[in-house]
């Protein structure tokens, strides 16, 4: 099914409605179109629910790669008139990208027995940035840290090199595979600086979808998000990466317990979190290298204790 087909699918199902009204909402069947086997929740965010399914198709098929995931409007966002289009935005901008550590859209399509549109995407089996960065139980090292920022920093440079704004970068919108792989993913509050690939983007004064730890101010006070904002939201994220606190939180006296490096990167980073859009801007030549010169440094102090380790082992005997 093309977006036309989608487009006039949803069209014919809504025009009888009411648009001031919030529509009536049918279930998610438990086999989607015949298709998609539903075997479990992944996850729900502010807009979607996301599922876990098998291809009934390319199971039948004796292709052992069927797991895939399906994303929906969740019962609350699905209620609102136009709310399925918000998928249909996530697909076109989706589909500007083609990155290794982005996790694409295979396909929109629309859901026969409830007629809901919906998105099928590869499963990333892992776990949210987000549960990793809080987890009181298992701390990110250091090295994996600076992987994942180079990453996501290339991530945006792609998207904006193809003119997407990805509107909602924040831990939680990040996996990290269990093969220690990083992606990022949901665009479905994304939009493009060419207004032609606007035409489904949500209209950003009655929305208020954005987490106030990530989002620029411009964007929670109503503004469409830009590529300044994602910079803005970038930087935060690679803050609580990086230098392990929220930048909102931090002490003040926190300097002084930090390396060179360190205050360089939290001087860089603070360029990109101005308050007025015009003045943010991200050194990505100089983050990088700052990135790659702590990166160096540990993995020299990493071989000297481990270095160190051996030695007394055998200064012991
Ligand atoms: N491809 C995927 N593989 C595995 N899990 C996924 C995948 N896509 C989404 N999820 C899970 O589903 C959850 C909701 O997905 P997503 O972030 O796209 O929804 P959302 O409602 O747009 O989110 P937000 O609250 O950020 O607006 C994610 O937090 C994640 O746990
Ligand atoms: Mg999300």
């Amino acid at each position: 099914m093309n977006i036309d087909q989608f487009i006039n699918g949803y069209d014919s199902i809504d025009n009888t409605i009411d648009s001031t009204k919030p529509k009536k909402v049918k279930p998610i069947p438990k086999i989607i179109n015949g298709r998609y086997k539903i075997k479990r929740v992944l996850g729900v965010g502010g807009m979607g629910m996301v599922y876990q399914v098998d291809d009934l198709l390319l199971h039948s098929l004796g292709i052992d790669a069927c797991e895939f995931a399906i994303k929906v409007l969740n019962s609350e966002a699905s209620t609102y008139h136009d709310a399925e289009l918000i998928l249909v935005n996530e697909y076109l901008q989706a589909n500007q990208l083609h990155h290794p550590n982005i996790v694409p859209i295979s396909h929109l399509s629309l859901c026969n027995e409830s007629q809901r549109g919906f998105l099928v995407m590869p499963m990333v089996k892992g776990e949210l940035l987000s549960l990793l960065l809080e987890s009181p139980f298992e701390s990110i090292p250091d090295n994996e840290r600076l992987k994942y920022a180079y990453v996501l920093i290339n991530c945006l440079v792609h998207c904006h090199k193809r003119g997407v704004i990805h509107g909602d970068i924040k831990p939680s919108n990040v996996l990290i595979s269990n093969n220690n792989e990083v992606y990022l993913f949901d665009f479905s509050i994304s939009r493009n600086v060419n207004p032609e690939y606007n035409k489904f983007a949500i209209d950003f004064k009655n929305v208020h979808a954005w987490s106030g730890d990530y989002a620029a101010p411009e964007v929670l006070q109503g503004n469409a998000p830009t590529i300044k904002s994602d910079l803005y939201s970038l930087a935060i994220l690679l803050y609580k990466l990086l230098l392990k606190t929220h930048p909102y939180q931090q002490k003040k006296d926190i300097s002084t317990h930090r390396t060179k490096e360190e205050q360089q990167l939290h001087l860089l980073l603070l360029q990109a979190m101005g308050a007025v859009p015009s003045e943010r801007q991200m050194n990505m030549k100089a983050l990088l290298s700052i990135i790659k010169s702590i990166n160096t440094q540990q993995s020299k102090t990493n071989n000297i204790s481990a270095l160190k380790r051996v030695t007394s082992i055998f200064t012991k005997r």
